[in-house]
């Protein structure tokens, strides 16, 4: 029963999880304490797990959230680069390469094997991810646009996760992967009150 509904509100909020942090960066027109290599890990890491579902004909509903936001991250990261001024050539051909390899995975010129080998890579690219997001809200004591409302449901999510395996298949493995990750959320969050409020003490 609470695992059901757990499930669901997960769901339901991955889907908007990253519109809050676009409007912030679209409202903010800047985007200090922002990792890009750090959005840039988790588009790795979501286009990998959509392929290899997209490829093993696994159902649409069983990994919807992934594409979903896959494609929020795509504006956020248009976001950052605009903000950034970063649109230029380099951006392009980096861009035009990610297109030809996924599209190779997705049309099987490339042999699924390749995903099933990728797939594991999931957790550390994505604990990487939000350690440099972590390491650039401390190296530079700013948080000024990272959005509270993104990492809470980001903590949330995982934190869910924990509870919902507990209680299924206490899979060891899936467990240790988001007590990290619900960790790890966690501390972006704490992190970037605590640099939100020094920052609004510095300016007052
Ligand atoms: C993101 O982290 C990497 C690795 O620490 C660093 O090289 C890069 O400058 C950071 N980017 C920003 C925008 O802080
Ligand atoms: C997925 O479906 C396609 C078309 O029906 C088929 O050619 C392919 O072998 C299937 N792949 C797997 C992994 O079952
Ligand atoms: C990265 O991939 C793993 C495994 O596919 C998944 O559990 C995790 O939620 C993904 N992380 C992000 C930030 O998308």
């Amino acid at each position: 029963m609470i695992s059901n509904l757990l499930s669901i509100t997960t769901i339901i909020l991955s889907v908007i999880m990253k519109a809050p942090q676009i409007i912030r960066i679209y409202n903010q027109k800047q985007t200090g304490g922002i990792n890009l290599t750090s959005l840039l890990l988790d588009v790795i890491n979501l286009s990998t797990t959509t392929c290899y579902n997209y490829i093993n004909n696994y159902s649409l509903m069983s990994y919807m959230e992934y594409p979903i936001i896959l494609f929020q991250q795509y504006i956020l990261i248009g976001t950052v680069l605009f903000y950034n001024k970063y649109l230029n050539v380099k951006v392009l051909i980096l861009s035009a390469m990610y297109i030809g390899l996924y599209s190779a995975f997705i049309f099987e010129l490339l042999p699924s094997t390749i995903l099933t080998i990728l797939i594991p890579l999931g957790t550390p690219i994505s604990l990487s991810s939000k350690c440099l997001q972590l390491y650039t809200i401390v190296k530079f004591k700013n948080a000024d646009s990272i959005s509270l409302t993104t990492w809470s449901i980001s903590a949330y999510t995982n934190g869910a996760r924990i509870y919902t395996i507990l209680m299924d298949s206490v899979d060891k493995m899936l467990l240790t992967n988001f007590c990290l990750n619900a960790t790890l959320s966690t501390s972006i969050l704490l992190t970037s009150i605590y640099y939100k409020q020094t920052s609004t003490k510095r300016t007052l």
